[in-house]
């Protein structure tokens, strides 16, 4: 069995873009810089969204500006749409290694209440820009959102996940993030997802992205190493609750994924001493 997994670290982008108050470009940057210097490989800085949708990703060219870059660690940003897509060429970080990660729902309830449009209308902003980053060679990530369960639309069953994974990679084979927005799925039911969507993708291009709202995305992750995904999204700290339920958990958080891991036998190459000193300095921001 392969014994080393990669972690996506994406506190800086999921776990403070709820955050109602301001956070200052300097504590970000110092975050963000903390965290290149623990071994982690990839780190979701921002968001090219609309500032009216998501205010607090609006200085996301700020961020890509100030960080000072670490060889070997890739900077990742979301973009939702050509507008995105020029406003991260705007920024002008070719100097610099960076990702793109386009997002899409396994739920229309969800697409609409995202993105403001169908899945398929989805789909059909992200080309574009999948073709435009190809011709910058600028890799691409995708996300799809709901993999368990919708906020809108209930339970999301594991077929509606393994088509939106195909979808996704008819466009271009892009490695993909499950993303269990929520927090409520069960080890059973991620694995009965993972069976699905193995169909369309395999293991080795998929990441587990669970949010810990329910205290089970440690489990889950488990039960995804169980189907052979070598991937992980987490958030230093834990960040990423709920503004409005203080102290609620949200992505699961990576020092709490690297203790497992370590429990587990497997590798991750990222120093606990340093994530710990930035899981303060991120609980410190909130
Ligand atoms: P829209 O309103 O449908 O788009 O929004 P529009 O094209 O009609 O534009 C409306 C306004 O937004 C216009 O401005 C545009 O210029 C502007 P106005 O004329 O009203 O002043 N606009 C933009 N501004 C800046 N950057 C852009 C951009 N595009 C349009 N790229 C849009 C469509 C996608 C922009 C909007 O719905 C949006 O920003 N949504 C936010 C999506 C988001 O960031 N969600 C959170 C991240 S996803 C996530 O957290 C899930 C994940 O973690 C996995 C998981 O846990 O499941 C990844
Ligand atoms: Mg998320």
């Amino acid at each position: 069995m392969d014994d080393f997994v990669r972690i996506h670290e994406v506190g800086p982008r999921d776990g403070l873009q709820n955050e109602a108050g301001v956070i200052s470009v300097d504590r970000k940057v110092a975050l963000i810089d903390m965290l290149g210097k623990s071994g982690l490989r990839d780190i979701e800085v921002g968001s090219f969204v609309s500032p009216k949708w998501v205010p607090q990703m609006a200085d996301t060219d700020q961020l890509l500006a100030r960080i000072v870059p670490v060889t070997g660690v890739r900077y990742a940003v979301l973009v939702p749409n050509m507008r995105g897509w020029d406003a991260f060429l705007k920024a002008d970080r070719s100097d610099i290694s960076t990702e793109i990660a386009v997002f899409i729902s396994a739920s229309e309830g969800f697409s609409q209440s995202n993105l403001n449009c169908s899945i398929a209308e989805s789909i059909a902003r992200l080309r574009p820009v999948i073709a435009a980053a190809q011709i910058h060679s600028v890799t691409v990530r995708g996300y799809v959102s709901c993999v368990t369960d919708c906020p809108f639309d209930g339970p999301t069953p594991p077929s509606r996940v393994a088509d939106a994974v195909r979808m996704l990679r008819d466009v271009a084979p892009i490695p993909v993030s499950l993303g269990d927005t929520m927090g409520q799925g069960t080890p059973e039911r991620v694995t009965e997802m993972l069976r699905a969507v193995l169909n369309e993708a395999p293991a080795a291009e998929l990441a587990g992205h669970f949010h810990d709202t329910a205290g089970r995305a440690l489990a889950n992750i488990e039960a995804s190493l169980e189907m052979g995904l070598r991937a992980f999204d987490s958030a230093v700290g834990g960040l990423g609750g709920c503004p409005y339920a203080p102290g609620a958990p949200g992505n699961v958080a990576t020092e709490a994924v690297l203790g497992l891991l370590d429990q587990l036998g497997m590798q991750t190459g990222i120093d606990r001493d340093v994530i710990a000193d930035a899981a303060q300095l991120a609980k410190d921001m909130r």
